[in-house]
């Protein structure tokens, strides 16, 4: 069986040319550093769109799933239009997401907003723009939601964001009950919440349930246990309140192989798992089949994505056996290393073939000891000027980016059969100072 997008650690259309170097999408990477500079973002269209397409393959004996790509992942223009054009629609959380669609000719219906304090403006905003679902949170939410759709004299489909009480971290349940999550309600919650919906909140339309367990799941059983409970309140709600929900919506949260060691589900086992436990729940709880929305973020442009640096400085300490190699970038551009001690996998990228190998340290460019990108890993002899590619950087690199050290940020390139097209520009120190302000008393000290 062919292995899925999310099993694959480098981009689907990753190969080594007749120039003995790295290509993607048809671009030979040392060709895209010499046009556009390193550090450098390239996303593999063909890689985003397969994996958009697996989803949507894998689940197509479920007709009602609606697939929401959870744009925090990555958010672009760009990149909302080519996975709005594969047929999904948006998980959002912020003003600035939403506005990132709209930018990109998109129409929100399809889409939900998402969030554990969104304020007044932003929900404003996401019903004036007609967004399709909005999933409350928490009590005040609902409260001005209400308040919101009042004042703009609509009626606002929602989905009530629930905590289920299992949690994943990495690859480990987790059980905290309902108590230590700062999202959504928790079961125990939910009746004064229906309560409240249905006597007071006459602008609020409550369609159905939401939750999200966790992000890098490797494991089936979690959905399963996810969608039962989700059925069951559905089934507790409908005996107890009268009320017929009709979707759920189980969040992202499937994992990719950042290295060797990951196995990643494959998007079909996990089709079937909930699919089936749909089945199971539903006619053990006795509901009707739900609409189900699916919110996978890293694992449709994760793996589409790698970053390409140059390699500079190199610091040998011998007495420890250590070499590090200093790439042009680090930290600012994947902060995953130092937050989460995430895993990379990297090659060079002119020279991917060479046999000389020896163990380094890939370290960024940032005043911070613990800038490292790939602690200790086996790589063909760097020499100064050498082009590294870290793969599977598609998701919550370039979206948890920052200007640390006034480092401009990199530009991003969509390749695709031989062409490279630049989606977000490199930034210049002129976008640096854009929002620096002197008080004119400064200039008279
Ligand atoms: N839906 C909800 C409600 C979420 O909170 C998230 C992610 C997703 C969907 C998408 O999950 P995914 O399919 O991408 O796992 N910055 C972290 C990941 C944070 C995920 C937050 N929520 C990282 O870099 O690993």
């Amino acid at each position: 069986m062919k292995l899925k997008s999310n099993n694959s650690i480098e981009p689907l259309t990753t190969k080594i040319n007749n120039h003995n170097n790295l290509e993607i999408g048809g671009c030979d990477c040392v060709d895209l550093v010499q046009k556009y500079g390193t550090p450098l973002y390239i996303i593999d269209e063909e890689t985003l769109r397969t994996a958009c397409r697996e989803y949507k393959n894998a689940f197509k004996n479920y007709e009602k799933t609606r697939f929401l790509y959870a744009s925090k992942a990555l958010c672009t223009s760009a990149i909302l239009k080519i996975v709005s054009s594969e047929g999904f629609g948006f998980d959002t959380v912020s003003k600035g997401e939403i506005y990132t669609a709209l930018n990109a000719g998109i129409d929100i219906k399809t889409s939900l907003f998402n969030g554990n304090n969104k304020t007044e403006d932003e929900l404003e905003f996401a019903i004036s723009n007609n967004i399709g679902r909005i999933s409350a949170d928490n009590f005040y939410e609902l409260e001005l939601l209400e308040k919101t759709a009042k004042k703009l004299n609509k009626k606002v489909d929602i989905l009530l964001r629930i905590t289920p009480g299992i949690e994943c971290h990495t690859h480990e349940y987790i059980q905290t009950g309902t108590i230590d999550s700062k999202f959504g309600f928790g079961l125990n919650k939910i009746d004064t919440a229906i309560d409240l919906i249905k006597t007071k909140y006459k602008n609020i339309n409550l369609k159905g349930l939401h939750a999200h367990v966790g992000s890098q799941i490797f494991e089936l059983n979690i959905f399963k246990d996810e969608i039962e409970i989700l059925i069951k309140e559905i089934s507790r709600i409908q005996n107890k309140h009268s009320l017929t929900l009709t979707e759920i919506n189980i969040g992202g949260g499937m994992g990719v192989k950042y290295i060797d060691n990951d196995k990643p589900l494959d998007v079909n086992e996990v089709a079937k798992t909930v699919i089936s436990s749909i089945e199971m729940y539903c006619k053990k709880y006795n509901i009707e089949y739900p609409t189900l929305y699916i919110e996978p973020g890293r694992s449709i442009i994760s793996p589409a994505g790698v970053t390409l640096y140059t390699a500079g400085s190199q610091k040998e300490i011998p007495e420890i056996n250590k070499k590090y190699i200093a790439l042009d970038g680090g930290m600012a551009d994947n902060i995953r290393v130092c937050l989460y001690k995430a895993d990379y996998t990297a090659k060079l990228a002119n020279k991917p073939n060479n046999n000389d190998l020896e163990n380094v340290t890939l370290c960024g460019r940032f005043c911070e000891s613990g800038d490292v990108l790939i602690e200790n890993i086996k790589l063909p002899k760097i020499e100064t000027g050498d082009i590294i590619c870290i793969f599977n950087t598609g998701s919550y690199n370039y979206s948890m980016s920052s200007n640390y050290n006034r480092v401009c940020k990199p530009a991003m390139v969509l390749v695709n059969s031989g062409f490279s097209d630049i989606i977000i520009n490199r930034e210049t120190f002129d976008d640096l100072i854009r929002n620096d302000v002197i008080p004119n008393r400064l200039n008279n000290v």
